[in-house]
């Protein structure tokens, strides 16, 4: 019998995979594994006899990866596995990065009560609220894994102009990944050419604070950023001042913060990136199968 813990709202999909060999609870029961989404472990003590972790999505920064390895526990991820849904948001997001739909139906909302005025001062908000399209602008992706891969290839067919830059891996590389993307060689030539641009990198030592004043005040003025990937990759003073001198437009993200909250210009979103059924049926289902291929047969793969 092996026994799995549950550490926060797991998809019942796990139990397609899980057989009675399993006992699945989110009681503490001297587990050998753990299922987890986004519950900070680091705080916790790892319980002894522990062997595995599966999380169920992407980022493992919620994981004390270090302290696991001394420890021999095997921590999995499932890449790719909610990258459908983490693209959909980032390309609705992009239009929204643009068109100000978002004010315009803050703006609406105060027409209540105006009756048979309203049709008249919808005009006005037509000429108020206008933002550019999309087609023809230049989008930078930074980090081509599964999700910058998909956005990529996705904002290409609607029309944008996509740059590329990878900090983990080779021009050469990154083409294979993606033929719709110009492959830029540094951040810095990315934010210089790119309109928008897009964050898909995990946030480690090298990434954090990968976008700071110093890489910022090189970008295109007015540059658009969405970030669904972790909010410690931009630095956050260096971001609010940006926005405060109109160097960055417009930020979008997934990491709402108490400095960003409430700024003009800022489109906090509460890390919805990955939250569809499907994906969260994927990644569970993703990691529950790691776990127990680990358990049963001592294999550790990454899919
Ligand atoms: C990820 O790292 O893939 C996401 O943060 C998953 C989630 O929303 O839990």
């Amino acid at each position: 019998m092996y026994r799995i813990q549950t550490l926060n709202a797991i998809s019942s999909v796990i139990y397609d995979e899980l057989d009675d060999q399993y006992q699945v609870s989110k009681e503490e029961t001297h587990p050998d594994a753990y299922l987890i989404r986004s519950a900070n472990l680091h705080d916790q003590e790892l319980p002894e006899g522990l062997l595995a972790i599966g999380r169920a999505g992407a980022g493992t920064n919620n994981i004390p990866v270090d302290a696991c390895t001394e420890k021999g526990i095997v921590v999995f991820n499932t890449p790719g596995a909610n990258a459908n849904a983490v693209k959909e948001l980032v390309i609705a997001s992009l239009f929204l990065a643009s068109r100000r739909v978002i004010e315009g139906i803050e703006w609406t909302k105060t027409l209540k009560g105006q009756g048979d005025e309203i049709g008249k001062l919808v005009e006005k908000g037509k000429n108020q609220f206008v933002g550019p399209e999309v087609k023809g602008k230049r989008l930078g992706v930074i980090g081509l894994g599964a999700i910058g891969v998909m956005v990529a290839n996705a904002a290409h067919a609607i029309g944008m102009e996509v740059l590329g830059y990878d900090p983990f891996i080779s021009i050469d590389a990154a083409w294979h990944l993606s033929r719709a993307v110009k492959h830029e060689s540094s951040l810095e030539a990315l934010l210089a050419n790119s309109d928008y641009i897009t964050i898909h990198v995990p946030l480690n030592a090298k990434t954090k604070d990968l976008i700071n004043a110093e890489n910022l005040a090189r970008a295109n003025q007015g540059i658009r950023i969405l970030n669904f990937a972790r909010g410690g990759i931009i630095n956050e003073e260096d971001l609010v001042k940006a926005l405060e001198e109109k160097q960055v437009g417009r930020y979008i993200t997934d990491f709402p913060s108490e400095a960003l909250i409430g700024l003009p210009n800022v489109i906090c979103i509460p890390h919805l990136g990955a939250s569809t059924p499907e994906s969260e049926d994927n990644c569970a289902r993703m990691a529950a199968a790691q776990v127990r291929d680990y358990l049963e047969n001592g294999n550790i793969r990454n899919s």
